[in-house]
């Protein structure tokens, strides 16, 4: 009997976790997507679900697991669990912050510089054989990057994580927006504008927002229309919210002028156009993959598993459901 449904391979710390706490478990260690709600027998037995942001946690899943009392997601977004349903069946999610922070605000870091400097084209110029010497106007001649502004979409964790190396690091002045203002703003010199101004002023534009029904498609053609300073975009966050053809068009009309992306709308898919733009930077989701990350993320869903289970409070909870199962 599993009474933990672990959708995915996770690290051998976390698994001794379990052990030590002597808690059952079936752990898909084969590691390939499971098609969840086919998962008839692991789901009728499980007490606890520890996911990745990849399962879709839906009602139909939920209801398949009559026991269920915790979804323990192995990301800070939770996106892919209709929370709602789990609440109303009093059913907790949790999820891993804090642990990602620095890291995925060093990725946002690492996609702006490269789009801005152009890091990536120049390399396969490089590595082509192609460099004959410096010249005045070098083919990849970028945009600077200290001193200008940058506007960040969603001043949480992440958000400030990006600010305090924009503000330290490049001298850049920030501005945000988000649904309120964030406490911290003061102290840390950023300035609250709204989503108007901050497309207006920005030269660079990093999203740090979930993803739910205010941010799905936040950016289409209006907004890059907006963007007078023809910023460069990162988005580490959540792919939906770029409208991912509406971007394609913005890079090839010069709307902006360029992107850095770490996360698409359909994943694993990106758009195809984005491929044959070189003021594109892409990586596949990479925002939280240091292996020290990823292990703490793990450790914390099974954190979260091993307090509910032992009938504690969730430590990382995202939902309130009235009376925990
Ligand atoms: C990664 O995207 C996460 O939400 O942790």
């Amino acid at each position: 009997m599993s009474s933990i449904f672990i959708t995915r391979k996770i690290f051998d710390e976390a698994i001794a976790l379990l052990d030590g706490a002597g808690l059952d478990y079936w752990h898909n260690a084969a590691d390939t997507p499971l098609d969840l709600p086919k998962m008839g027998a692991q789901l009728a037995e499980a007490e606890a679900i520890i996911c990745l942001l990849t399962d879709k946690v839906d009602a139909q899943v939920m209801d398949a697991a009559p026991n269920l009392k915790i979804i323990a997601n192995t990301a800070v977004g939770y996106d892919n669990i209709d929370v709602a349903a789990a609440a109303e069946r009093g059913i907790i999610v949790t999820n891993t912050p804090g642990v990602l922070t620095e890291c995925t605000a060093d990725l946002t870091f690492a996609l702006l510089l490269a789009a801005a400097r152009r890091i990536v084209e120049a390399d396969a110029y490089m590595r082509a054989g192609k460099f004959e010497g410096w010249e005045l106007f070098q083919p990849h001649l970028g945009v600077d990057v200290y001193g200008k502004t940058l506007g960040i979409v969603g001043m949480g964790r992440i958000g400030t994580a990006v600010a305090r190396r924009a503000l330290h690091g490049f001298n850049m002045k920030v501005l945000y927006n988000g649904p309120r203002k964030a406490p911290q703003a003061k102290s840390l010199g950023v300035e609250y504008v709204s989503f108007l101004e901050l497309l207006f002023e920005s030269d660079f534009i990093s999203i740090h927002a979930p993803l739910n029904r205010a941010t799905r498609h936040m950016f289409t053609l209006h907004e890059f229309k907006m963007m007078k300073r023809k910023p460069i975009l990162i988005n580490t966050a959540r792919g939906p919210i770029i409208k991912e053809d509406d971007l394609v068009q913005a890079l090839q009309q010069g709307l902006i002028g360029g992107a850095g992306l770490d996360v698409f709308e359909e994943e694993p898919i990106a758009h195809p156009s984005l491929a044959g733009l070189p003021n594109v930077v892409m990586v596949p989701h990479i925002g939280s993959a240091t292996t020290a990350t990823r292990r703490r993320m793990a450790m914390m869903a099974v954190e979260n598993v091993v307090s509910v289970l032992g009938g504690r409070r969730p430590l990382n909870p995202v939902n309130r459901v009235l009376s925990q199962k």
